[in-house]
């Protein structure tokens, strides 16, 4: 039987102080490239600056070119290596870090991505 709902994609971040840590992303792979990861990300980070963050940090498999390209596409940059970090693999980690959350600049780059998604992919937002 079909599922009567499909989880799409699920992104998670915790908070403390003026730091938010993206701890999860996934889209489900029949959806992929269409916009859902990096609205993900951006929901997150819009959440995060609301509560007062200034920096975004992450872990990402050193060999996940998808993923480190989606979160250079918003200023992040690598910040560090974390040697046999994932425990099935082994692989390194690369943290990756995004400072200046509270400037205009970042306000400005986030309302960019959200106009793009919105006018190149289907899907109806619901931000609140
Ligand atoms: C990484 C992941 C979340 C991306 O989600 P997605 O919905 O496919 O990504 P989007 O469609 O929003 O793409 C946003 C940007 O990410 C990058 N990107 C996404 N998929 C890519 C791919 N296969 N190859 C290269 N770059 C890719 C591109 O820069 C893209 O921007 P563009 O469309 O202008 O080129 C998804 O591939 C996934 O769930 N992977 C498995 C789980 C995972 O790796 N999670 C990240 C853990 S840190």
């Amino acid at each position: 039987m079909e599922p009567r709902c499909i989880l799409l994609a699920l992104g998670c971040s915790w908070s403390i102080l003026d730091e938010v840590h993206i701890i999860f992303l996934a889209v489900h792979p029949n959806y992929r490239q269409r916009g859902l990861g990096l609205a993900m990300v951006l929901g997150l980070l819009e959440q995060a600056v609301g509560r007062g963050a200034n920096y975004a940090t992450l872990e990402v498999k050193a060999s996940n070119q998808a993923a480190i390209a989606l979160y250079e596409k918003l200023g992040f940059t690598i910040a560090g290596r974390r040697p046999h970090y994932y425990e099935d693999t082994g692989e390194d980690a690369l943290v990756m870090w995004r400072s200046g959350l509270q400037s205009p600049a970042f306000n400005a780059q986030i309302a960019f991505h959200w106009q793009l998604i919105e006018q190149q992919q289907p899907w109806q937002w619901d931000r609140e």
